[in-house]
């Protein structure tokens, strides 16, 4: 049988199903959640944070993978470099970018708070030049897990500027590749849209890697370098 559901029933059945999901399989704690609180507060906090479930698949995928060097393409206020960090063993360490130190601020506390502070390297700038700093300075081949996570409009140009940086067997996680659901609609003609949909493609047809798209959170593509 085939239950044909309205778009308000699917809504509101993803909406219960994702409260049964996060009330089984969520593991924020206290430090993780006071960072959510706190960035909360902030103009835009809540829709520019990853989602904790997202967070704990980020932490989740660093240690499957054993990573121990990190890149990550816009920190915010860091709740996705904290639970990256966690992640990794002793020695290990994040390199995280981002275009201003201002948010960046908030979460060295709660970096501080859970022991890894000490794992993380800001780097303050735009990230197409903080990429081009970290090729010349022999990054390259090295990364063992990247996160892009900034300025959509630039999502092509950072995929193509991490993926050397990355190690052969290598992670790259995108965020946001179904960008609300607006890459499906083609009504939404906007610049940030256009780029997320050249890199989804971009992903489809490249070889240089063996990809996974996750219907997750704001859609997350998984990208493992060859
Ligand atoms: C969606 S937020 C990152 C959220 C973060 N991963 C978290 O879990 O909280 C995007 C970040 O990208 C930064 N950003 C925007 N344009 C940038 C650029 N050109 N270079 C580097 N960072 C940029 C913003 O300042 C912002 O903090």
């Amino acid at each position: 049988m085939t239950m044909e559901l309205t778009v308000a029933d699917q809504v509101t059945a993803g909406r219960e199903l994702l409260s049964y999901v996060r009330d089984v399989s969520l593991r924020e704690d206290e430090i993780l959640a006071g960072l959510r609180e706190e960035t909360a507060q902030l103009p835009a906090g809540t829709a520019m944070q990853v989602l904790a479930e997202e967070g704990q698949l980020l932490s989740l995928l660093a240690g499957l993978i054993g990573a121990r060097t990190v890149l990550e393409i816009g920190t915010f206020t860091g709740y996705s470099t904290l639970c990256l960090a966690r992640a990794l063993p002793p020695g290990g360490r994040v390199i995280t970018c981002d275009i201003t130190p201002r948010w960046a601020k908030i979460g060295r506390s709660y970096w501080e708070r859970a022991g890894v502070a000490d794992r993380i390297e800001l780097m303050v700038g735009d990230a197409t030049a903080t990429l081009a700093r970290l090729r010349d300075e022999g990054v390259t081949g090295t990364v063992d897990l990247a996160f892009i996570d900034a300025d959509k409009t630039n999502y092509p140009r950072y995929y193509e500027d991490v993926l050397p940086l990355v190690r052969p067997g290598g992670l790259i996680v995108v965020d946001n590749t179904l960008f609300f659901g607006r890459v499906a609609d083609p009504a939404a003609q906007d610049a940030e849209t256009a780029a997320i949909r050249e890199l989804n493609t971009l992903l489809r047809d490249d070889d240089r890697v063996d990809i996974s798209m996750l219907p997750f959170a704001d859609g997350i593509t998984l990208a493992r370098k060859r």
